[in-house]
């Protein structure tokens, strides 16, 4: 099988991916590509260091292509979008499944569209349980519902990606409970070491899923 992952920042679940290909946690699979919409994504050196080809994929042209108003910056994500699509399809060999681990970045239709037409799957990791704390900054919100509102638990999901965030089928979740004083530190670290064992595990299931 082959795997395209997106990334933004750190790349420790990408890492977590590139460990285990081709081992029985993943089996006969490799990291065909590696994107990121950050050019200072340290991800972009951990697939560099295991010889996997990289693409930083930049908004600012498209950016710069239209004016500084909404219906600007719309028409640059659509063309962003659809022009992320077209450099994954035109990969040789093309991705079975497209791993979102740590993008930041909203995924639309212009993308999703002609992934799934091309029969591409695309997952997603999201520190939160399904249908809590959807967008960015889940675990910290989390950790303060923790303080604030007394909440037991969060968890960690792998979910395939829709056009709603955060918001497809879950695939896969774990839960996390929460501890009392503990701090966000000590919170996120423990959350980074599910998301590393969920997006392998998640990632197997989706593969598992696909009749070669
Ligand atoms: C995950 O919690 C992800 O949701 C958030 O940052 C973490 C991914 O980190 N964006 P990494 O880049 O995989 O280390």
């Amino acid at each position: 099988y082959n795997l395209v992952v997106l990334i933004s920042g750190n790349g420790s679940n990408l890492q977590a991916l590139i460990d285990a290909s081709g081992t029985p946690a993943l089996p006969n699979t490799r990291i065909t590509h590696v994107i990121s919409n950050r050019k200072a994504a340290y991800g972009l050196e951990r697939a560099a260091k295991a010889s996997i080809p990289t693409t930083y994929h930049n908004l600012v042209p498209f950016k710069r292509k239209h004016p500084q108003t909404e219906a600007g910056t719309t028409a640059a994500r659509t063309e962003y979008d659809a022009s992320l699509a077209a450099l994954i399809l035109g990969l040789e060999p093309r991705p079975d499944v497209i791993v979102c681990a740590g993008w930041m970045h909203i995924l639309t239709p212009d993308f999703l569209n002609p992934i799934a037409a091309a029969g591409v799957k695309v997952i997603n990791l999201h520190p939160a349980l399904p249908g809590e704390f959807a967008g960015a900054g889940a675990i910290e919100r989390a950790w303060e519902a923790g303080r604030s509102e007394g909440l037991k638990r969060t968890g960690v999901m792998i979910h395939e990606v829709i056009a709603e965030v955060d918001a497809g089928e879950a695939i896969v979740t774990r839960e996390v409970e929460l501890r009392e004083g503990e701090s966000l530190d000590e919170l996120e670290t423990r959350i980074h070491e599910v998301e590393h064992g969920l997006i392998v595990e998640g990632t197997r299931r989706t593969l598992e899923g696909i009749k070669k």
